[in-house]
Formats: structure tokens, C-alpha cells, sequence
């Protein structure tokens, strides 16, 4: 039945992903893992200390027991101006360039404080909406895990994990299957927020309850259509002064 209902709404969503083709996919299911540095809190105790991004970028706002973390892939679209909205994927301000997801992170961030990290993966991901969405769909039917390439030093500090991700055909992005499956965050708040084109969360908020099934997932969410993310600079501050974590600014 869950499948069934998966592909009628991947066909709805053909509609609203430009030139994309695709009418169903493969559900995917828990299982894999990736490394993780933290003695307390990695699954399977390994090492993979790498580059630039292996820890939690913090904002050091004294809110630390917070961690918001986000999947985002800004695509590669034409915007003009300093303070333009490109219809797909991305947000322009100040001559910034964010995917949605990170420009809602970044809010969510200066509201609550904590610390921020950025799901990223080894191999980036096009930028091009077509071959974007192929890879997407790709990994997906093949139940994927792609492999990380930052991992958080210490997630044993973290009471609340802020996690943002963008609606990847009706599901995760696979990337944010690996987060999820490298820590353990039994014990812990985790506080989803999604932008999309027109489904919401699709079935995403039980499936992080499958992957952390001790985690406390909060009924608190935050959804952006994507048409409104670069002016929902308001509503994400509200939502996240709603969550009761406390303000930075
Ligand atoms: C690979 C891919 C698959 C997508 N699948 C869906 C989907 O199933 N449902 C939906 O509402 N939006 C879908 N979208 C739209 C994104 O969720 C939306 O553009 C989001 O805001 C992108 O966030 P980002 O800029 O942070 O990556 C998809 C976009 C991509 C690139």
C-alpha cells in the first residue's frame, strides 16, 4: 500500500520536477553505515577523520547543546540581482548563493543558536536539475549509501538535532540516510524541518523514526514549499523561536 502510494504522488511530482521523467522508485530501507569519529556515539567505532568539514561549524552562541544539521544541493540555475529567487533550488541574498535548505538552516541557526553542519557527501552532486534528479532516483533504487565526507567530533553534546533536508523523491536524500545511520541518537530531540516542491514531508518524519527509534522526534516541524522559502525568513524564525530553545540574537 505504502508503495502504491509512493508512486501515485512520484507521478504527481513528475508535474512539478521539470524534465524529470520519473514515475516511481524502489522504497528504500534502513541498513549500511558509515563511519563515525565519536567514540560515544558511532555505531561501528571506526576513523575517518577528513577534510575541511569534519566537525560541527559553531557559531559559538552558548547554545551548543544544539545541533542543526542540513542536506542542501543548490542547483545550478541562473539567478540575476543581488536578491533574486531562482524557481528551483536556490535563494540569493547579499550575493550569497544557498540551496533552500541551507538558507532556512542558516535562520534556523541565528534563532536558536547552536551549532551548524552541513550534510556533505565525498562525490558532490550534479548541478544540473536533469542529471540531479537521475543520480537521485538512481540511488535510491539501489537503497544507496552515499559516503560522507564530515562527521561530527563530539555528537555526545548534543540534546537536540535541528535536521533540515530537502524532499528527494517523496523521501530522505539518501546522504541524510548516512547521517542518520552513522550516529546514535538515542536519548536525543530531533526536530525535522523539509522544503520541497508540493509534498511536505512525504513519509520522511517515520522514516527517521525507523532509523533512531529512541530519539524523541518532535511533532514540531517546520514545511516550506520551495516558492517560498526566500521570503520565509519570518516563519522559520517564528517556528524556530516556537521550539523553546532559546535565542542567540
Ligand atoms: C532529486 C530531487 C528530487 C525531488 N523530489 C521531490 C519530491 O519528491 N517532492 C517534492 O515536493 N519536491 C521534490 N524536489 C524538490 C526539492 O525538494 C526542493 O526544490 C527543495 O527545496 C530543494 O532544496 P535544496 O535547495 O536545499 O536542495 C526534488 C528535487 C530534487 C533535486
Amino acid at each position: 500500500m505504502r508503495k502504491l502510494s509512493l508512486v501515485i504522488l512520484s507521478i504527481m511530482l513528475a508535474a512539478s520536477l521539470p524534465a524529470c521523467g520519473r514515475t516511481g522508485r524502489t522504497d528504500s530501507q534502513a541498513g549500511g553505515n558509515s563511519a563515525a569519529r565519536t567514540p560515544a556515539a558511532q555505531k561501528d567505532g571506526t576513523t575517518n577523520n577528513t577534510e575541511e568539514n569534519n566537525q560541527a561549524k559553531s557559531s559559538q552562541t552558548g547554545n551548543s547543546n544544539i545541533l542543526i544539521a542540513y542536506f542542501t544541493v543548490p542547483e545550478d540555475v541562473e539567478a540575476s540581482g543581488n536578491d533574486a529567487v531562482a524557481g528551483a533550488s536556490i535563494v540569493v541574498k547579499d550575493n550569497e548563493r544557498m540551496g533552500n535548505t541551507e538558507y532556512v538552516a542558516g535562520i534556523v541557526q541565528k534563532t536558536t543558536g547552536g551549532d551548524l553542519f552541513k550534510i556533505e557527501t565525498k562525490d558532490a552532486y550534479p548541478l544540473e536539475h536533469d542529471t540531479l534528479v537521475d543520480q537521485a532516483a538512481d540511488e535510491q533504487d539501489k537503497n544507496l549509501r552515499p559516503e560522507l565526507s564530515g562527521h561530527i567530533e563530539d555528537i555526545g553534546k548534543y540534546d537536540t538535532i535541528i535536521l533540515g533536508y530537502p524532499n528527494w523523491w517523496a523521501d530522505l536524500p539518501m546522504p541524510v540516510y548516512s547521517f542518520l545511520e552513522e550516529y546514535d541518537f538515542s536519548g536525543k530531540t530531533i526536530i525535522p524541518f523539509v522544503t520541497h516542491g508540493g509534498s511536505g514531508f512525504s513519509s520522511t518524519i517515520s522514516t527517521i523514526s525507523e532509523l533512531q527509534p529512541d530519539a524523541d522526534i518532535s511533532s514540531n516541524t517546520l514545511s516550506l514549499p520551495r516558492q517560498d522559502v526566500a521570503d520565509g525568513e519570518e516563519e522559520t524564525r517564528e517556528w524556530a523561536e516556537s521550539l523553546g530553545l532559546g535565542t542567540s540574537s
